[in-house]
């Protein structure tokens, strides 16, 4: 019996040598250990021996069996690190092969118009404040001061987004004024509200459905309109240069009193008159005035203290200008082309 299991410890080592695979592991484990195994049929035999002989048989039977297994474990871990190898072969990559380029984006013009306004407003102690573009109608229309049966309203003009018009689409940046009143309640206010806004326009070279504007408002004691003339002054002139002339036409809107719009002298004509500017020698940028009395007080703020002034910028308007770009649409087609070269 020594002899046998002398001769499966010799077998099964040298088979395990020869092993090429995990099935074919699996199978001499099967061969040797199973439950119907060479080894396993050697022990079910020891019955037939002496009392004396059997445990010096176990013990040898024991040693076989320890070593096969050990054999069969390490020659697994050389199988598995080996087949790790092929893998990683098989999957390196040639770091030599030259790359396809990636063709890299461009800072859209809008967006740096953008930034350039914002750090000229920040520098003026302004805060950019951001808000929803899916708007209360409260918000957008009735705490502006816009009457109920006001034409903005009109189901035509605005995306509603519940059946009662409750809920749209903000149509201009404006609720945020009032946004701004209730977070920060007592002046100083001095906020800059930049955003998309949505209204029911055919695209044409000078509209779209979805548009930007820049929402401004301060408050204080003592504010003026020389106030708002200065600050849009210093914002035209840093955007458009020292020498670019602008103008304060009278104008109505519900939420400031008095109102106005501001254009900018054409940049191509110099106020002569071409058709970038329809010869009209003035390019319209943004409306403006001081706060509406009851707007203030709709947000809780005391118009015999405080005043303040807004203006709402067009800010594709002020993109086109800024880099003298002639058709709204070349803004939102977003062809790098076009986008690269700013
Ligand atoms: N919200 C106005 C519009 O979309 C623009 C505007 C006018 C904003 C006067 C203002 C303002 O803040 O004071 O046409």
């Amino acid at each position: 019996m020594k002899q046998q299991l002398e001769t499966i410890r010799l077998e099964a080592l040298q088979a395990l040598d020869a092993v090429k695979d995990a099935a074919e592991l699996d199978a001499l484990r099967v061969r040797f250990l199973g439950k119907k195994g060479e080894l396993t049929a050697v022990l079910k035999s020891m019955g037939k021996l002496s009392a004396e002989e059997r445990p010096v048989m176990g013990q040898i039977a024991n040693n076989v069996r320890a070593a096969i297994e050990e054999k069969i474990e390490s020659t697994r871990a050389a199988l598995s690190a080996r087949a790790l190898e092929v893998r990683l072969k098989a999957e390196a990559i040639d770091v030599t092969i030259p790359g396809e380029p990636v063709q890299l984006g461009h800072r859209h013009p809008m967006n740096k118009a953008l930034d350039e306004a914002k750090d000229i407003f920040i520098s003026m102690g302004f805060k950019v404040l951001e808000g929803p573009e899916v708007e209360l109608a409260d918000y957008n229309f009735t705490r502006l001061n816009i009457a109920e049966n006001h034409p903005s309203r009109d189901r035509s003009d605005t995306f509603y987004v519940t059946d009662d018009e409750s809920v749209l689409l903000r149509t201009q940046t404006s609720p945020m004024q009032i946004r701004a009143m209730e977070q920060i309640k007592t002046p100083p206010i001095r906020v800059l509200a930049p955003g998309r806004v949505y209204r029911k326009d055919e695209v044409d070279a000078t509209h779209s459905p979805m548009f930007h504007q820049i929402e401004g408002l301060v408050i204080d004691k003592g504010i003026t309109m020389a106030d708002l003339k200065g600050t849009l002054e210093t914002l035209i002139k840093a955007m458009y240069g020292p020498d670019s002339v602008i103008r304060f036409r009278p104008h109505h809107f519900p939420f400031t009193e008095p109102s106005c719009e501001v254009d900018v002298q054409c940049f191509k004509c110099r106020g002569v008159g071409c058709p970038t500017c329809k010869g009209e020698g003035w390019i319209e940028l943004l409306g403006a005035g001081m706060v509406h009395p009851v707007v203030l007080e709709n947000c809780g703020i005391d118009p015999n203290v405080y005043s303040g002034f807004a203006f709402g910028i067009g800010l594709e308007r002020m993109a086109m200008r800024r880099f003298k770009i002639s058709d709204m649409r070349m803004i939102f087609e977003n062809d790098i082309r076009f986008l690269s070269q700013f």
